[in-house]
């Protein structure tokens, strides 16, 4: 078993019936989504699913797993979610799958937040994998001059020689700005800019990690 399905499956553990569950984004996400419906179907637990992006619901409806959107729940009880970058204070970066943004919205509307990672992810500052940030189509290449001003280094993210394109049908511009070491700081700054819809920072969300290791699942808590 590979670490993302280690630390996918072990998070599964944390989910009991009667919850509602936020349904992370990603290659680690997925095997936790798959956990999620094996136990659906054979050991009968109810939950309702609330899916961080349309790949995800794909794969949670094709699971049977039942679902609402986050504007039919009041709260989330348990969320869990992958990650690119995660530093010692638990402040990650997120959005390499593109998610960020229904990430974020999923993740503020929780009671507690897991993310489960590979020990490549737990870095002592973030910022080497790129920072996505999710901008609105037009005047985009304005924001991007502006990024580049900056010095943040700006790529447009691309998939197919196109445009990326999120479920909300915008952009993302990937900053090259390592090392962050105020990322409270530094996502205001990128939030505040015109054009901006979300950035990938996201801090003071998360209070367990699950990493997954050689030698088994390590838990982190905060
Ligand atoms: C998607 C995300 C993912 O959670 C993050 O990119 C980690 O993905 P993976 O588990 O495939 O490495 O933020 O927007």
């Amino acid at each position: 078993m590979n670490m993302k399905e280690l630390v996918g499956k072990k998070a599964a553990e944390y989910v009991e019936s009667g919850m509602t569950v936020g349904l992370g984004t990603g290659s680690t996400a997925y095997y936790f989504v798959e956990e999620i419906g094996r136990r659906v179907k054979e050991e009968g637990l109810e939950i309702v699913g609330v899916t961080t992006s349309l790949a995800t619901k794909k794969q949670a409806e094709a699971l049977g797993i039942p679902l609402k959107s986050v504007d039919e729940v009041d709260y989330i009880d348990v969320t869990i979610d992958g990650a690119d970058e995660i530093a010692p204070d638990f402040s990650g970066i997120k959005g390499g799958g593109g998610a960020l943004l229904f990430e974020k919205i999923v993740a503020e509307q929780s009671k507690s937040v897991i993310w489960i990672v590979d020990e490549s992810k737990m870095v002592d500052y973030l910022g080497r994998f790129p920072l996505p940030v999710e901008v609105v189509p037009y005047g985009s290449l304005q924001l991007f001059k502006r990024f580049e001003a900056l010095g943040y280094k700006p790529t447009f993210r691309e998939r197919d020689g196109e445009r990326y394109l999120t479920d909300s049908k915008n952009y993302i511009i990937d900053l090259d700005v390592y090392p962050i070491k105020d990322p409270i700081a530094f996502g205001e700054k990128i939030k505040g800019m015109t054009g901006v819809v979300e950035q990938g920072l996201f801090t003071n969300m998360t209070d367990i990690v699950l990493v997954g290791t050689p030698d088994g699942v390590v838990v982190k808590q905060f």
